[in-house]
């Protein structure tokens, strides 16, 4: 895969790493087309692939195509200016994640640790099949348990949009200023020989 040069401008990386990890980032343009459940569905295959503890697979997904019945139910739950943007999304995910073990009904302390690692898969393959994919925090989680129907034993994670990527033009004029892939800390910042320094 080549990385493209809008990533490559911005993003430099202090080691070689896989060009589709460097290449995701996070726009809010979207084309507004639909998505079939063939172009859907392998986004959630990556996920399935995720490893945890236990291998117990605590990630859900709960999600609903534009267009389609289920749509309102997902995206009333947004912040509004989440809803600006992500009207134009092709499907929108929120990511749950049960809190216990499926072998011994014990709580796991890693069920939104390993539910971290699906949506991370989900965004790749997105990415690697020219979709964006953008997590979101920006919602009623307490309007999300209770009209999705989340059992108690399940927590609500995050959100996904979903889409094809539109040109920034297509965005609120105060979002085209931020709409850039970001760049991050250094190395040396989040890694500490040893112990917490
Ligand atoms: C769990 C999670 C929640 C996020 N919540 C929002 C959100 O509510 N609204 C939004 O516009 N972006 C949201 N983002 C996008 C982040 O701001 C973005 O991932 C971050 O700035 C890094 O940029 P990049 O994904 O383009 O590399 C969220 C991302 C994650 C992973």
């Amino acid at each position: 895969m080549d990385i493209p040069e809008e990533i490559t401008k911005l993003r430099k990386p202090e080691y070689d790493i896989e060009p589709l990890i460097l290449s995701r980032w996070s726009p809010r343009a979207m084309s507004g087309e639909e998505m079939s459940d063939k172009e859907l569905f392998p986004l959630f295959e990556a996920a399935r692939w995720a490893p945890s503890s236990y291998n117990n697979q605590p990630w859900r997904f709960i999600y609903a195509k534009r267009n389609t019945k289920a749509w309102n139910s997902l995206f009333d739950l947004l912040a509004s200016l989440n809803q600006s943007w992500s009207k134009n999304a092709s499907a929108l995910v929120v990511v749950v994640s049960k809190n216990t073990f499926d072998h011994n009904n014990k709580p796991s302390i890693t069920h939104t640790y390993d539910a971290g690692a699906a949506w991370m898969a989900l965004a790749l393959e997105g990415n690697r099949r020219g979709y964006v994919v953008h997590g979101m925090q920006g919602f009623d989680y307490k309007k999300a348990k209770e009209s999705l129907n989340v059992p108690d034993d399940y927590t609500v994670e995050a959100m996904i949009a979903i889409g094809k990527h539109a040109p920034k033009e297509t965005l609120p004029a105060e979002m085209q200023a931020r709409e850039m892939p970001s760049d991050r800390k250094k190395i040396s910042e989040i890694i500490m020989e040893g112990s917490f320094k």
